[in-house]
């Protein structure tokens, strides 16, 4: 069951891409608009319903937490089914930390530890961002540098996380200082559909945004990711430099969910010894 009731290209599609590559059957439902919900059905028992139907759901949700509250109350039932968070409002985004970590892991080869990671954008309510900071603080040697309009900077259950493990970063307001020292520039577009009453839109952002003439200035080595979609902070005309990975992390996401449907049906040893 794909249920994504906040609005989704990649995930979605790369979700239920997967799903035919493994030969799985899918169901979707792609807004609470379309479901019961809107009769006055309580997310519970919509929940309940797809339970009912199928043996897996994948879903993206505003509420925080209802991905978890959801397996609890399956596995509390007598027909136990995973649930895959695919984004849970401004909160965690827990597959596409893996497939970017996934990204990292290719672009340098196995060796992620002691890198520099610039994350640039909404860290305020960029969920990517906060599974990202969870995930690659497992990683030794790990530095971040924030990057953000002050309105939407570090959070402080973030800023405690990363204190009560020690793990070093620095926030700053100077793209070009950082252009030659960070080895991973994450960019991310600014989470307008959070505002209470519009007021991102008077925030300039554009002070931060990658341009042609700042690749020059960047370790040959370096990696652009972008959890995608972009407004203006990469422009396309960056597609085409062979630091810019965002579009082979989308296909990575195709792979990396792939790997997780695998997984979580304990197929993975099949496919990895698959003849
Ligand atoms: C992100 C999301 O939905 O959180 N997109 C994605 O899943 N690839 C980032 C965003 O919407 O800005």
């Amino acid at each position: 069951m794909l249920y994504f009731a906040q609005p989704s290209t990649r995930t979605y599609l790369s979700f239920n891409n997967a799903c035919q590559i493994l030969g799985i059957q899918t169901s979707d439902m792609r807004s609470s608009g379309y479901s019961s919900e809107v009769k006055g059905e309580s997310l519970e028992d919509t929940l309940e319903t797809m339970h009912s139907y199928t043996d897996m759901i994948i879903m993206r949700h505003v509420e925080e937490n209802i991905a978890e509250k959801a397996a609890w109350m399956f596995n509390e039932s007598e027909k136990p089914i995973p649930v895959i968070n695919a984004g849970s409002g401004p909160h965690e985004h827990p597959t596409q930390a893996l497939l970017d970590a996934y990204t990292l892991h290719r672009a340098f080869k196995g060796k992620v530890k002691n890198k520099t990671i610039a994350i640039i954008g909404d860290i305020k309510r960029g969920r990517a961002v906060r599974s990202l900071i969870y995930m690659l603080s497992n990683f030794e040697g790990i530095r971040f540098v924030f990057l953000s309009p002050p309105e939407l900077g570090l959070p402080d259950d973030l800023r405690q996380f990363l204190g009560k493990n020690s793990i070093p970063f620095e926030e700053s307001d100077n793209l070009d200082k950082l252009l030659r020292r960070a080895d991973v520039f994450y960019y991310t577009r600014i989470q307008d559909e959070y505002d209470k009453q519009h007021e991102s839109k008077s925030i300039d952002y554009s002070r931060f945004w990658l341009k042609k003439e700042h690749l020059s200035h960047m370790k040959s080595e370096a990696v652009i990711l972008h959890p995608l979609p972009r407004r203006n902070e990469i422009p396309p005309e960056i597609d085409g430099d062979k630091r810019a990975w965002y579009w082979k992390q989308e296909v990575n996401g195709l792979w990396m969910r792939t790997a997780i449907i695998a997984h979580v049906f304990k197929e993975d040893g099949y496919i990895l010894n698959y003849k």
